[in-house]
């Protein structure tokens, strides 16, 4: 296991944390975000969007209601909101393995509550408020692979 955490100070600085790790991530990678509603997920991954190459990071939301947003970058990018979700069987339902080792990255707010079915590629990013702008961005990644590339953020 493989853990840091960073502070930021602002959306901003969410959003530049989310860029540099959607920049260092590859196809097959998944991230989980976990974290009170507020925090700031949704934030960051905007952030990890752009840094996965999508243009425009105004048609990133929460996709809580559909489950399931895609955006074209570079890789697909298929985000998840599974606050709503009932079981976490309903993530198969819905062709959650599929997206996992279809060549993209999938990326999934509430992963907390799925945790059973995250796959072992799966970098856990778990966000604390900690002031009106302040939030602690604790990084947590199990993966031989992972954890020397996505390891890069800490430096
Ligand atoms: N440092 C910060 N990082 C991210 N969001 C912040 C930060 N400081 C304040 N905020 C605010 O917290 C809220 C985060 O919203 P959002 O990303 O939608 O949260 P979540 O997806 O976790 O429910 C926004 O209103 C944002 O302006
Ligand atoms: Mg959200």
């Amino acid at each position: 296991m493989h853990t840091f955490t960073l502070t930021s100070q602002s959306v901003e600085q969410s959003q530049a944390l989310g860029r540099r790790l959607g920049a260092l991530l590859q196809p097959g990678d998944v991230v989980a975000l976990v974290g009170q509603l507020g925090a700031g997920k949704t934030y960051f991954v905007k952030g990890v969007a752009v840094g996965l190459g999508v243009a425009d990071d105004r048609q990133v939301n929460s996709p809580t209601f559909v489950l399931v947003n895609e955006y074209t970058g570079r890789v697909p990018v298929h985000h998840l909101d599974v606050y709503r979700l009932g079981e976490p069987e309903e993530l198969t339902a819905i062709g959650f393995d599929e997206m996992c080792t279809s060549g993209g990255v999938v990326i999934v707010e509430w992963a907390d509550r799925v945790r059973e079915v995250m796959p072992k590629r799966t970098v856990w990013v778990e966000i604390t408020v900690t002031g009106a702008e302040e939030r602690k961005i604790k990084f947590d990644m199990n993966d031989a692979e992972i954890i020397p590339r996505v390891g890069q953020l800490a430096k």
